[in-house]
């Protein structure tokens, strides 16, 4: 990746965590052997490692114990379990204005078998609001389900306060970290968290394909397995196990990924999950002010491309480039989404890469309702997400690049 800069951490991190790729080559050549499945010495020790990215997990979400871990292949298949395995005719869940398809299409499927949704009042910093959830609990309202973190803008919901809520009207609480796992601190226990979906390949620096959910005692209680399949376990019985993890973790798991992860998630255990997100609002920070400070530049310069839309007042008063969602650092993590306001977003991206080398990601990122809530539907935005492997000097090329693009 010579002369090329990656700032499309929101997609999939990269470089993932030093010793990931070593953990898996090393499984695959030395005997990647089935769990649950082999009685020799081999698949022990591969089961031991898995018990222990189990445990790292359970530490890492505060979960009160390794088997409310389940592995998946990552959030989108654990929302679906949660959303057909436990939602049924005539419930109702709330949503906020800034979910992602994985919530959006999997609900969409289940309204023809009757289960409704409402979405909370979301401003357009990406901000859902709590008196909306709460006032749009009914008597069937099953459940509230959060993107923590906007993968669009990188808005941070207040998920504490909407735990809450929850368990206030004694409803559950789910909630997609797809960009908040190993990025922010996130407590099961304080947030009353009944279902929180993961992925290992995002902040987590693990390989793509692996992920999952913890689960609450409670929920566990009413909610079915919505896969079903050999376990290795019980073996004798057509119905799936009961006990956890099994009950949700039918066919061959997806071992090369968790022995990654388990490399991964010891990284983060000794760099810390507040020191990484700190390096990343640095550097967050850093571009944002060197936005802004291209947006004023273009505005006083009255005439030139970067000025934009002035009619024939010569007043400028659209920045060539706007920022979507939340203008600073508070509440939010490092992803951040632009506008172009005088050129095709898609091209914008396409000369960053082209001329720069930088790799960013352009669109709609699977999350059509947060560019509506975040008024840049349906031509999208140019996400920037930022790693702590990222540097300022990336960041100036990339600030230049699109002063460049401008043409202020
Ligand atoms: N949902 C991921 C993203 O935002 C893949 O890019």
């Amino acid at each position: 990746m010579e002369n090329r800069i990656y700032f499309d951490n929101g997609s999939t991190s990269w470089p993932k965590a030093p010793g990931v790729a070593e953990a898996v080559s090393e499984l695959l050549t030395r005997g990647a052997f089935n769990i649950n499945r082999g009685n020799y010495e081999g698949a022990y020790e591969v089961e031991s490692a898995v018990l222990e990215t189990r445990e790292q997990l359970a530490r890492l979400f505060h979960a009160p114990d390794s088997r409310r871990v389940i592995f998946s292949p990552g959030i989108t298949y654990s929302l679906n379990m949660f959303i057909k395995g436990f939602l049924s005719s005539g419930d109702h869940v709330i949503i906020s204005g800034i979910e992602h398809n994985a919530v959006m299409r999997p609900l969409c499927q289940m309204e023809k078998s009757k289960v409704a949704y409402d979405t909370a009042r979301t401003d357009e910093e990406g901000m859902v609001s709590l008196e909306s959830i709460e006032s749009l609990i009914r008597h069937n309202t099953k459940a509230v389900i959060i993107s923590h973190a906007s993968n669009v803008c990188g808005t941070v919901q207040p998920i504490r306060e909407i735990g809450e809520i929850c368990r206030r009207h004694h409803i559950f609480f789910v909630v997609d970290s797809a960009q908040s796992a190993g990025t922010l601190e996130v407590d099961m226990q304080k947030c009353g968290i009944d279902f929180l979906a993961f992925t290992g390949h995002k902040g987590l620096l693990g390989p793509q394909g692996i992920g999952g959910f913890l689960i609450s005692k409670e929920l566990n209680r009413e909610m079915k397995p919505y896969v079903a399949g050999g376990t290795g376990s019980q073996s004798d019985s057509f119905e799936m196990p009961e006990n956890l993890p099994d009950k949700y973790e039918s066919g061959t798991m997806n071992l090369p990924g968790i022995i990654g992860l388990h490399a991964a998630l010891s990284y983060i255990e000794k760099e810390t999950v507040e020191k990484l997100h700190r390096r990343k609002m640095e550097l967050t920070k850093y571009f944002l002010e060197g936005i802004h400070a291209l947006t004023q530049e273009g505005k006083n310069i009255c005439g030139g491309a970067g000025a934009s839309i002035t009619g024939s007042t010569g007043l400028c008063r659209v920045p060539a480039v706007r920022v979507a969602g939340k203008q600073d650092i508070w509440s939010r993590t490092a992803v951040v989404s632009l506008d172009f306001q005088k050129m095709d977003n898609a091209v914008a991206a396409f000369e960053l890469e082209q001329r720069y080398g930088i790799m960013t990601r352009v669109g709609l990122h699977c999350a059509p309702m947060a560019h509506k809530t975040l008024h840049t539907y349906p031509q999208g935005t140019v996400r920037f997400a930022f790693s702590a492997a990222n540097t300022e000097e990336e960041i100036d090329i990339c600030l230049k690049g699109i002063r460049e693009l401008i043409n202020i």
